[in-house]
């Protein structure tokens, strides 16, 4: 069994904070081993808890979308992972005991994938990994560094649900992203519409 695997069945049997008594399933994550990008949520809301796949409710089947439009699969170039990963009762934003008992998780993640690229996914994505003072509405769409990583900070897809004025914002940054991935990763990268 590889590095990657063990981890995934180290965090599958984790019970370092509270959402450990509530949830069903563990959200590891999925996608590629080798993505180029690495996209970063909240946390798992009900569907998530339930099957153990992250973005498989509303929110999911808009990002698969977005996902699309670019060229993106969850099974090539991309890597879906969450800032808490076992769901929040009643989807409540993540407590910050519950963040940094799950934090160290996706810096393994990280480490071991090393995407070029990272989206992170609203607001809790932002503060979690970069700066619990930033904020969404002002950073996002501009490249940011992390650990000589770049990253894309963009609104979550949830809240494209509720404000479709977001919805352009959201595409100039995911067209950022492709550009950066021919530039970065495969210049000859296919998408359909950018
Ligand atoms: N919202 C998130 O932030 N993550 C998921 O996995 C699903 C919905
Ligand atoms: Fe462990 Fe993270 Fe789940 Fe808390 S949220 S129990 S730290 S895997």
């Amino acid at each position: 069994m590889d590095d990657f695997e063990l981890l995934k069945q180290e965090v599958n049997q984790c019970t370092k904070c509270a959402l450990s008594t509530t949830r069903t399933n563990v959200v590891f994550g999925e996608g590629s081993q080798n993505a180029g990008i690495m996209l970063i949520g909240e946390g798992p809301g009900y569907y998530e808890d339930q099957q153990g796949r992250p973005f498989v409710g509303k929110s999911g089947q808009l990002l698969d979308k977005i996902l699309d439009v670019c060229g993106f699969t969850r099974k090539e170039h991309v890597f879906i992972g969450n800032i808490v990963k076992c769901r929040p009762p009643n989807n409540r934003d993540p407590l910050p005991e519950e963040r940094e008992s799950c934090l160290p998780y996706l810096y393994k993640q990280i480490e071991m994938i090393e995407p070029k690229i990272i989206i992170l996914l609203g607001a809790t994505a932002l503060k979690g990994l970069i700066d619990p003072n930033a904020k969404i509405t002002k950073v996002r769409g501009e490249w940011l560094n992390w650990n000589d990583r770049l990253v894309m900070p963009t609104f979550h897809p949830s809240a494209l649900l509720r404000n479709e004025k977001l919805k352009q914002p959201v595409w100039e940054d995911f067209k950022k992203v492709v550009a950066k991935y021919r530039e970065l990763i495969n210049k000859e990268h296919y998408s359909k519409y950018c």
